[in-house]
């Protein structure tokens, strides 16, 4: 009998305490280092609430995946042993599908993720590892969604025409890419590094809601940058710029022409902070959707000083 069907079975009776369901676990695997509660708890819950057939919801469903390096390396080397014999050594496919893209259509959250691997997707070849702790089915799950965000997805558009249109249009008046361009934003020269195809799309037509996420820091003061702000003066005067530093007493801004403006705040009669806007124009509607395709895929292409 499985562990799960015994589980099960023990379960369909009375439900066991505790401390019953730990000593069957414990004769079972023996050498197991001692469970924390949320796994066991788990377990009884999967036990009690549903016998799980194979891709079925999993239980555990408010649950973060775990993020720490020893985590992701953990899973890693579970995928290793379990899993790279069909879906090849870095996910990259072989018998099975391959893993590492943003999207799994069998495994469209975490939780679902997590329930696929330890029960498998009926009627295929995926059987589920039944064996694997939740703890250790979960590590694997970060592992696999760790190889989707960092796969090298095959994007539509021709990085070249891209790199034209790029150069035509006015982007280098604001960014720098390997040494060349200029201006206030962000340089780029390896953004395609840095982010997805999503958030470029995004940061191109529609640069006020990529901003606030896109750049949580600048040099070394840990405020958000990029950030559009007004500063009205005494006179009512005003003075439309990116923030570049702020602290307590003192503002600085860069207005669009480059110029710079330092403030002390008590001169001051207000600062709007412009939250949901971009000092970038919005290229919406300026590009051909097959256009906008090559640029990003231009910008996918900048990994690095070259
Ligand atoms: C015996 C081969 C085999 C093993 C071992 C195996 N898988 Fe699979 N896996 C498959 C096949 C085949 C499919 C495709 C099933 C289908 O047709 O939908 C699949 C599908 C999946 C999917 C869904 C992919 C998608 O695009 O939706 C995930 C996630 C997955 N496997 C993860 C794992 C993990 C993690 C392991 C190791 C714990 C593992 N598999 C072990 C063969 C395997
Ligand atoms: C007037 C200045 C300006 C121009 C022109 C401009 N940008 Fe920007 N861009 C910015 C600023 C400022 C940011 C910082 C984030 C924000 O405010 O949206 C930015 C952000 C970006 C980002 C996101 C960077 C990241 O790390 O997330 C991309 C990609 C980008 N711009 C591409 C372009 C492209 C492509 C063009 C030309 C089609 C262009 N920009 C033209 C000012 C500009």
């Amino acid at each position: 009998m499985s562990l799960s069907s015994h589980l099960i079975a023990t379960a369909g009776g009375s439900v066991p305490s505790g401390s019953q369901l730990w000593s069957c676990l414990a004769a079972r695997i023996p050498g197991r280092r001692t469970p924390s509660r949320t796994w066991l708890s788990y377990l009884l819950l999967t036990a009690v609430l549903s016998v799980p057939g194979p891709g079925a919801q999993a239980q555990d469903v408010t649950a973060e995946l775990p993020t720490s390096s020893e985590a992701l390396e953990r899973g890693s080397r579970l995928f290793l042993a379990q899993c790279s014999r069909c879906h090849g050594a870095a996910g990259t496919g072989g018998e099975g599908p391959a893993l590492n893209r943003p999207v799994l259509h069998s495994a469209p959250d975490d939780a679902t993720l997590v329930s696929v691997i330890q029960g498998g997707i009926p009627g295929t070849d995926m059987g589920g590892a039944w064996n694997m702790l939740p703890e250790d089915a979960r590590q694997v799950a970060a592992y696999v969604r760790s190889i989707g965000r960092t796969a090298v997805v095959v994007l539509p558009g021709d990085p070249a025409a891209g790199e034209a249109l790029f150069q035509e249009s006015d982007c280098l008046s604001c960014h720098i890419v390997s040494g060349q361009g200029d201006g206030i934003g962000p340089e780029l020269t390896d953004v395609g590094a840095r982010r997805g195809a999503e958030h470029l799309r995004q940061a191109i037509v529609d640069p006020g809601r990529a901003r606030p996420s896109a750049i949580a820091t600048m040099g070394t003061s840990g405020f958000e940058g990029y950030l559009p702000v007004r500063a009205v003066l005494q006179d009512g005067s005003t003075v439309y710029g990116m923030r570049i530093n702020e602290d307590d007493y003192t503002l600085q801004l860069r207005d669009d022409a480059g110029g710079l403006h330092s403030f002390r705040k008590d001169e001051l009669q207000s600062i709007e902070r412009d939250l949901e806007a971009s000092l970038m124009p919005s290229y919406d509607g300026v590009y051909t959707p097959a256009e906008l395709d090559d640029l990003i895929a231009y910008l996918a292409s900048l990994r690095g000083a070259s």
